[in-house]
């Protein structure tokens, strides 16, 4: 069960959304599948909560609380041994449910006792490991995203790292179409006009009309010809981002928030048809992934660095300026902004129902987490 602190309640409106997490009761991508091998195991955090995950000799996935139930050393620190993690410590040994299941010391005492840690839902899809950090039995309920391109084999740029601002500020400047001059080498969009916002309970449509991929190398390889590379749309479909491109050029970006000042981002970008330089053939499938490889090293990486760039300077003059008046001219941003204060609104009560539930039912010493987690009440 994820920890929260209560946002103080006299911070401006600005202050109470970059002190904001994401709703744990939503799949979030651990790591790239590829990145877990079978007997490894990895520290991955949610929203300051560390979890254990690894994938068993079976090249299962499990995922569990990162705390020893002996002296609460990280299980991430251990190792695998068949489906289970054991502790690097005195090898106390957990199964993917978090029970258990062998001590391998002498324990001087019969009745030893029910000893278990937590443990999430946890899945492989599209090439990542998700994992639920929420309520588990909210799990199923809980779609993961739909991935149309990546099921049908386009090309694709697979993209992660960690940012040190908040997840809002990341959402907020992808879907700013306003900030070319940021870009103005790159080029990547030009002459953005706004032309439209819906809104509905889980997510926020912002559409422009804009010169895409005008820009060096790519205006080569863009294909302007079978695709209309003048409007965009993009969605805070909470809690991720995404965009389309003409049904063709199409991205989506998860992000895992680590604390209020760090975000793991996993960008996916999906290309139907890219075209060969100077002749009107689009690219052939085998010279799809090589070509995506460039791209995103002469490319998407300079522009995704610019924007790291600038988003964690606004971190810091947050940090300095969060509480001084600033303007605002694009009506993305405070629509996306109470979204995710709605959301966080109503995660924040989930989880102080899930606690008293928990404590009535005599149960909270079994759940260490849950003991510790702070609620105003
Ligand atoms: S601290 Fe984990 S087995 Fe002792
Ligand atoms: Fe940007």
């Amino acid at each position: 069960m994820s920890t929260t602190t209560p946002i103080e309640p006299h911070l401006t409106h600005r202050e109470r959304v970059r002190a904001a997490g994401l709703s744990g009761d939503y799949w979030y991508p651990a790591m790239w599948s590829g990145d877990l091998k079978k007997g490894e195991v990895k520290e991955v955090v949610f929203w300051k909560e560390s979890i254990a995950v690894y994938r068993g000799d079976d090249g299962v996935v499990r995922a569990i609380e990162d705390r020893c139930a002996h002296r609460h050393v990280k299980m991430s620190l251990g190792v695998v041994q068949g489906c289970d993690l054991a502790c690097g410590y005195h090898g106390w040994q957990f199964d993917g449910g978090g029970e258990c299941t062998k001590i391998p010391h002498e324990v001087r005492t019969k009745n030893r006792p029910d000893i278990r840690v937590g443990s999430f839902p946890v899945t492989e899809k599209y090439g990542i490991v998700w994992v639920f950090p929420g309520d588990p039995e909210k799990a199923q309920l809980s779609a993961l995203p739909h991935m149309e391109p990546v099921e049908k084999n386009w090309a694709t740029i697979p993209v992660d790292y960690v940012v040190k601002c908040h997840h809002s500020m990341i959402v907020e400047n992808v879907c700013d179409f306003y900030h070319e001059f940021l870009h103005r080498d790159y080029r990547p969009f030009a002459s953005a006009r706004f032309t439209g916002i819906d809104t509905t309970d889980d997510s926020v449509e912002v559409r422009y009309e804009t010169k895409i991929g005008g820009g060096p190398f790519v205006k080569y390889f863009a294909d302007s010809g079978s695709v209309n590379l003048n409007t965009i749309k993009l969605w805070y479909e909470y809690p991720f981002q995404r965009s389309d491109i003409d049904g063709k050029y199409l991205h989506w970006l998860f992000l895992r928030p680590i604390d209020e000042q760090t975000t793991h981002i996993f960008y996916v970008f999906t290309f139907k048809s890219f075209k060969l330089p100077f002749v009107k053939a689009t690219l052939p499938r085998w010279l799809q992934q090589p070509v995506m490889a460039l791209a995103n090293k002469l490319y998407v990486q300079p522009v995704l660095g610019q924007d790291n760039w600038i988003m964690e300077a606004e971190q810091v003059a947050h940090n300095r300026h969060g509480g001084r008046p600033s303007f605002e001219f694009n009506p993305f941003v405070p629509k996306a902004q109470q979204l995710t204060m709605k959301k966080w609104d109503e995660y924040e009560a989930s989880l102080k129902k899930r606690v008293s539930t928990t404590k009535k039912a005599g149960r909270a010493t079994e759940s260490p987490s849950a003991a510790s987690l702070q609620v105003a009440e």
